[in-house]
């Protein structure tokens, strides 16, 4: 059992979250070649698109398998739903070489606290802790995060953009992160898209509003000209200004120096 660290990557959508999430991945395998790291990834963003930023065919979603079992223990009451679940979720989880991706997919209705739903959570906090990361690519609300069960979250990027509405949308996730019912050990504030020349103006307007930045990722135009041809951003190449400042990020965190 690694029992390794939850990393949650949350912001408002088009911050870049996702691509974020899928160059830390990337930088976390790769620091010192180091061969044995093993990260589960885990797309909570119900309009989210890891698997594309990691370049990963990942056709079925927890959600999927979460109708079916409703449906199948509607027909048969003495169904065992651990060992059911446990099997489905082994089936949709995208296994790359050195990395396992989960796609959540459709949320839970609102309200719904059903045992097949305590079971995800349950059965994915157990998942977790056979892994060295886990990185969890949020959506905007955390709301899955404030109905997480057993595991805390040891980091939370708060990732902002120059816009106004993402740098409230940072203060918000600064509260929610202290109100929710798990342990957010850390949060470390990433501004994302800062135009170069432009990072301390912009760590100036932050900080009026009360927010200090740990990291300043810049305005990479590769990231949009991949995105806009299809290319997943893991192939980014290594020198590119991005992918350096996250893996200034992944440096940290495997140091130990967030925590
Ligand atoms: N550092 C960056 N420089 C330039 N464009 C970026 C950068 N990071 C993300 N983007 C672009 O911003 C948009 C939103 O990114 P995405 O990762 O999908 O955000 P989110 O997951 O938060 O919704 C995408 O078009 C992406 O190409
Ligand atoms: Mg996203």
């Amino acid at each position: 059992m690694k029992n390794g660290k939850v990393i949650a990557v949350a912001g408002k959508g088009g911050t870049g979250k996702t691509a974020i999430a899928a160059l830390l991945l990337r930088e976390l395998l790769s620091v010192h070649g180091d061969q044995t790291t093993s990260i589960l990834a885990i797309d909570a963003d119900a309009d989210s698109n890891l698997p594309d930023a990691l370049g990963v065919a990942c056709e079925k979603s927890v959600g999927d398998i979460r109708e079916q079992l409703l449906e199948e223990k509607q027909r048969n009451i003495a169904l065992d739903l651990r060992s059911q679940f446990e099997g489905k979720i082994s089936a949709i989880m995208a296994e790359e070489d050195r990395y396992d991706l989960l796609v959540m997919g459709r949320p839970e209705g609102p309200g719904c606290y059903c045992p097949v739903n305590h079971l995800i959570r349950v059965i994915i906090d157990t998942a977790a802790q056979n892994y060295e990361y886990t990185i969890i690519d949020c959506e905007a609300g955390l709301e899955h995060l404030s109905r997480r069960t057993t595991r805390d979250v040891d980091i939370m990027l708060v990732v902002l953009d120059t816009t106004q509405k993402s740098i409230k949308t940072a203060l918000r996730l600064q509260e929610i992160a202290r109100e929710i019912d798990v342990d957010v050990k850390k949060l470390l504030i990433v501004a994302n898209k800062i135009p170069e020349g432009a990072a301390e103006e912009f760590q100036a307007i932050a900080s009026s509003y009360g927010i200090e930045l740990d990291e300043i990722i810049p305005f990479d135009p590769l990231i949009i000209e991949y995105d806009s041809k299809g290319r997943p951003v893991v192939e980014l190449p290594d020198d590119s200004p991005a992918v350096r400042a996250v893996r200034r990020i992944a440096e940290k965190i495997r140091s130990g120096k967030t925590l």
